[in-house]
């Protein structure tokens, strides 16, 4: 909130101009400058967003010095160990936990909206098989705003919650349906006498010939790591979203927004880039080479899975799912998996190189994630699909509070113009 303190800004000995200061509950103060432009016809200039709050949120707080992440309050370690997805999913969205009868009405809920309309799986055969999946989630996800034509009116908060719950509930169907268009196989009707996890990882590994049994042990993993992505305040999809539902966009569009900018590989991307920069690397005789590499600034090569724009410290989710790796290769007899060993090796070097202390680059949620996901049985080009599908409730989570902020306007940034000064357009006969 707005405290008592002040920026006092002084330009080339002009008057001083005061802005007030505000308190975050965890965080960083701000010097609220909303009237900067109107006060002394200046902008500011932060390319990047280094130093900008772009909005108020009550939704996720992340301390990069301590390597901490917050939902609603609740340190993620303590929900990934107590909650499963979909509690975290109402926690987010209503920001409280759900008690026994507000959990067990919410599932019911969700499974409602499993299905996915027949026509829209027309869309998928308009793709080519080897299509990356990532391109067939931001046309299926985007082409949804067609077939709700019967709640788009977004000042109705009734609105609001069924689109929550129809993509919380359809993006597992769309994500496993692009993986069985990608493979030939027959797409799979959800089974809602399954949890949401496991009638997820039924629709992507099962088939209509043969009963599907999840393994326990596998869901449990794959739910955690639903946790682990659902949400992260203002990253660049997160703020992409944001961004789009500004306009007045339907939250489908806008989700499909979000997907695309999650796609990027220094973003969303970066666990299937980390895989394949592992594999590339492929032993841990070749780790010394790789960090060269990523310190050389001539060579663009980025050690994928490491950094971070506000972690300065260990990612907590990058720890958890280090855990989360353990016991899924336990599980499966990979305790030598080539290369989770190959991963830490990496991670301790890493760890140890004055180069990497001294930036603060530490593994983020991806490091760890790919090795997780193809142990599970998932294939590469769909790990962001699975991120995207976490992130739809933290995307759509913050879309509900940006559009019912009483501050919220349309996000329009400026510039700062260093094109050709104004000048007059000369008849083509006299250009030489
Ligand atoms: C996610 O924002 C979020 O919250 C994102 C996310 C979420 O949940 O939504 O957490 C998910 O996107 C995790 C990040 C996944 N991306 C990667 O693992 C790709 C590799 N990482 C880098 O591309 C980079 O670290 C970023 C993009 C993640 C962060 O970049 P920044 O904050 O813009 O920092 P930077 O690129 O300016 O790096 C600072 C310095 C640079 O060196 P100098 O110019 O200061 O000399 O550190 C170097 C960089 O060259 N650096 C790296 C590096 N990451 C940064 N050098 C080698 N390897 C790396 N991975």
């Amino acid at each position: 909130m707005t405290t008592e303190r002040k920026a006092i800004l002084t330009i080339d000995g002009q008057a001083p101009v005061d802005f007030p200061i505000m308190s975050p509950t965890h965080g960083n103060d701000c010097v609220d400058i909303r009237t900067l432009g109107g006060k002394t016809g200046l902008f500011t200039y932060d390319s990047g967003f280094l130093s900008t709050a772009s909005c108020k949120s009550k939704i996720t707080f992340i301390d990069g010095d301590k390597g901490e992440l917050l939902y609603r309050g609740y340190p993620i370690e303590q929900l990934a160990e107590n909650c499963n997805f979909l509690e975290v999913t109402y926690l987010l969205k209503n920001g409280e936990l759900p008690n026994a009868q507000q959990k067990t009405d919410f599932e019911s809920t969700i499974k409602k909206h499993t299905m996915v309309h027949e026509q829209l799986t027309k869309f998928y055969s308009g793709f080519r098989r080897d299509a990356h999946p990532m391109a067939v989630m931001t046309g299926v996800v985007g082409a949804l705003s067609a077939f709700y034509h019967d709640a788009m009116d977004f000042s109705d908060v009734e609105h609001r919650n069924v689109s929550f719950n129809r993509l919380v509930a359809k993006l597992p169907t769309i994500v496993a349906m692009a993986y069985k268009y990608n493979t030939g196989a027959p797409f799979m009707y959800p089974d809602n006498d399954l949890d949401y996890t496991a009638n997820f990882m039924r629709m992507m590994f099962g088939n209509p010939c043969e009963k599907y049994v999840p393994n326990p042990v596998l869901v449990n993993a794959l739910d955690t790591i639903f946790t682990l992505h659902a949400d992260h305040e203002q990253n660049a999809s997160t703020s992409t979203v944001r961004l789009a539902g500004s306009s007045g966009a339907n939250p489908f569009a806008c989700i499909a927004a979000g997907i695309a900018c999650l796609w990027g590989p220094a973003h969303g991307g970066a666990n299937e880039a980390c895989l394949q920069m592992l594999e590339e690397i492929g032993d841990v005789s070749k780790v010394g080479e790789y960090i060269n590499r990523a310190k050389d600034k001539n060579d663009s090569f980025k050690l994928m899975g490491f950094g971070h724009r506000v972690y300065k410290n260990f990612d907590p989710r990058a720890k958890l799912m280090r855990k989360v790796c353990g016991d899924v290769l336990a599980e499966l007899g990979l305790q030598n998996d080539r290369l989770f060993k190959l991963a830490m090796e990496l991670e301790k070097i890493a760890l140890e190189d004055p180069y990497f202390v001294e930036k603060k680059l530490y593994p983020n949620v991806d490091f760890y994630s790919g090795i997780v996901q193809k142990a599970i049985g998932i294939p590469t080009e769909m790990f962001t699909c699975i991120f995207a599908l976490a992130r739809t409730v933290g995307w759509m989570t913050q879309w509900e509070e940006m559009i019912t902020d009483p501050e919220y306007k349309i996000g329009r940034p400026r510039q700062l113009y260093m094109g050709a000064a104004k000048r007059d357009v000369v008849p083509l006969a006299q250009r030489g």
